[in-house]
């Protein structure tokens, strides 16, 4: 049987995803795609594409029914916020994203604090949410302690201010009082490395991939505002160079709680930790691959990506996760001045065949009769895979440097031994070695 499948989104983790399911082999497949911009990674993919907004759940059913999907796959966090996956479900399109019930894991952050509370996950920072400004300002006057301030929904990753790491208690208090949010997640500052665990979920159960660990700050070094991710990378085992292996055991157990409190949970689900001192703690959950993370894990997963989600729609057991043991290093190239000021209109100077061994993934770019230009947004990733974190560094940069410098800035120091080294080292002060 052809399964045929329906993609939203059209960034770089959707490309990642046109990818995984273009490469299927298991199983006859049919790709068609619909997102607001033209992704020309996969519109080259797909055999029909649809431009529509990623919430817009009318029109995504109808193209949906138009094509005759028997799947569908949900990239962004927007699309699950505005029920995209129960309208799919609804009109008998298994969607693979969870419906807006469950995906308030990530589109509410109080509910989020809330659910790990009253089900006991582990790994729950002390938090308190606040929908009066003054209250929320007296608590961060009286807290004995750094806190991070988390506007309630949906932000892009932007809406987050941490005391003691970007700003000052005064100017926490100032960010209460005088931004539009109305209601805030005051919680505890978690302090240690970032990491990311993807899970496939589905009637309760879960399959586990890699864990990776994104940049978010704009510039080298982990300096400037925050952007939807730069870069990251992945090792050749599961855990990261400066975890162990049961410190990446805890966190699995910490998604095992939250898949066996959620049963009705189907997706990807992101955890986000901060390992500390005493073990991962959780900073939030998402309810969709991460971007960029997405294109770490999906091109080593040796499992095909179509029979894992056809397990899901049938309620069968999912297969076991194999991935290819290489470690893989995400760099994206963003427009000069992104985030805060991006100067949209240079040509893109490298393609999916002169980007030779590393892969190459399509984001927000406009293509034109004469080449693909960039937009205000992360342009392109370029991904290396090796059995090192350094080679497939190196694999990366050879690709970047085909694409030239122009109109483009790079985080070069992701993936690099020095930054490796740093993140190593900080753990091990932080674990008082
Ligand atoms: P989010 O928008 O929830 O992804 O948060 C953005 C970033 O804020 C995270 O990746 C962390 O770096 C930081 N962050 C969020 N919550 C905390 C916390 N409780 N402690 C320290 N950092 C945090
Ligand atoms: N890389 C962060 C995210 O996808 O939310």
């Amino acid at each position: 049987m052809t399964e045929t499948v329906l993609l939203v989104g059209g960034g770089g983790r959707e490309h990642a995803i046109a990818r995984a399911v273009d490469t299927s082999t298991a199983t006859e497949t049919e790709l068609y795609a619909c997102a607001s911009n033209r992704n020309p990674g996969i519109t080259s993919l797909a055999d029909g594409f649809e431009t529509v907004s990623e919430t817009d759940a009318d029109p995504i059913v109808a193209y949906a029914e138009d094509v005759g999907a028997t799947l569908a796959v949900i990239g962004p966090e927007s699309a699950l916020e505005a029920g995209v996956a129960d309208a799919l479900d609804e009109a008998g399109v298994y969607a693979f994203g969870p419906q807006e019930a469950e995906a308030r894991i990530e589109t509410d952050k109080a509910f989020q604090r809330e659910f790990m509370d009253e089900h006991s996950i582990p790994g729950c920072p002390d938090y308190a949410v606040f929908d009066d400004a003054e209250d929320a300002a007296d608590y961060i006057r009286k807290y004995d302690g750094d806190l991070a301030i988390k506007p309630q929904g949906l932000t892009g990753g932007k809406g987050v201010r941490v005391i003691g790491d970007q700003i000052t208690e005064d100017e926490g208090i100032e960010y209460v009082l005088e931004s539009d949010y109305e209601t805030f997640v005051l919680e505890e500052r978690l302090v240690g490395e970032e990491f990311t665990v993807q899970a496939f979920v589905a009637d309760g159960q879960y399959r586990v991939s890699p864990a990776v660990q994104d940049h978010k700050r704009a510039y080298e070094g982990d300096e400037g505002p925050n952007t939807g991710g730069m870069g990251s990378y992945s090792d050749a085992t599961f855990e990261l160079p400066f975890m162990t292996e049961s410190e990446y055991t805890d966190a699995v157990s910490i998604i095992d709680a939250v898949v066996e409190a959620m049963p009705d949970y189907k997706g990807i689900l992101y955890g986000q930790f901060m390992l500390t001192s005493e073990g991962p703690r959780v900073v939030e959950f998402n309810a969709r691959f991460g971007d960029p993370e997405a294109m770490n894990t999906l091109p080593v997963l040796e499992t095909d990506f179509v029979d894992i989600l056809v397990a899901a729609r049938e309620g069968e057991e999912l297969p076991d996760l194999v991935f290819s043991n290489q470690a893989t290093v995400c760099k994206y190239a963003v427009p000069d001045g992104y985030p805060t000021d991006p100067e949209a209109g240079a040509k893109v100077q490298i393609d999916e065949e002169s980007a030779g061994e590393a892969l190459l993934f399509y984001a927000s770019v406009d293509e034109r009769d004469d080449g693909i230009y960039t937009t205000t947004s992360r342009s392109f990733a370029v991904v290396g895979l090796a059995e090192t974190i350094t080679s497939a560094e190196a694999i990366a940069e050879e690709a970047l440097a085909k694409a030239g410098e122009e109109g483009l800035r790079v985080r070069h120091d992701i993936g690099k031994a020095d930054l490796l080294q740093k993140r190593i080292d900080h753990m091990s002060e932080i674990r008082g070695d």
